[in-house]
């Protein structure tokens, strides 16, 4: 069976309780038990990972043994060049994936994603169910993959 890798970046452990007007009130527990439910619908195995430190998501990056994951990089989205070169460096497919439409929020900062051209795409501004699709879209990679 695939695996695929959920990882969160920096804050959102806080979710649920973090800017709800923006973020919603659904918690990290809560999104990553919906994606293992979602995971065994399909047949996939789902592990999930959170950190605040940069380096930490590298090494999962450097360390997984995951078919693909599904990231969602917090504010390092917007400046980590050592991210977006772990992401250009591992040979497995790597989805973007935001809560909130970040082309449409109020800081401009937030418009530009410095992962984006490594990442195999990226889905934005469906709160939770960006991560749902996000998974599809990565399982949707692995099977092309396979298939070829
Ligand atoms: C976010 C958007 C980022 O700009 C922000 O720093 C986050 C969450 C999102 O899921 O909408 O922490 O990645």
């Amino acid at each position: 069976m695939n695996t695929i890798l959920i990882l969160h970046g920096p804050n959102l452990n806080l979710l649920g309780a973090r800017e709800p007007n923006v973020y919603g009130r659904v918690t990290l527990v809560e999104i990553n038990r919906r994606l293992e439910k979602l995971g065994a619908e399909l047949g996939v195995k789902i592990e999930t990972f959170q950190s605040n430190h940069e380096g930490e998501l590298i090494d999962q990056l450097h360390h997984t043994k995951a078919a693909a994951v599904v990231l969602n990089a917090g504010a390092l989205t917007h400046y980590s060049y050592a991210l977006r070169d772990a992401i250009a460096g591992v040979p497995f497919p790597i989805v973007e994936v935001h809560l909130s439409n970040i082309a449409a929020r109020a800081e401009a900062w937030r418009h530009h994603s410095v992962i984006a051209p490594v990442c195999a795409g990226s889905i934005a501004g469906f709160g939770p169910l960006s991560y749902e699709l996000g998974l599809r879209a990565a399982l949707n990679l692995i099977q092309s993959s396979t298939e070829k």
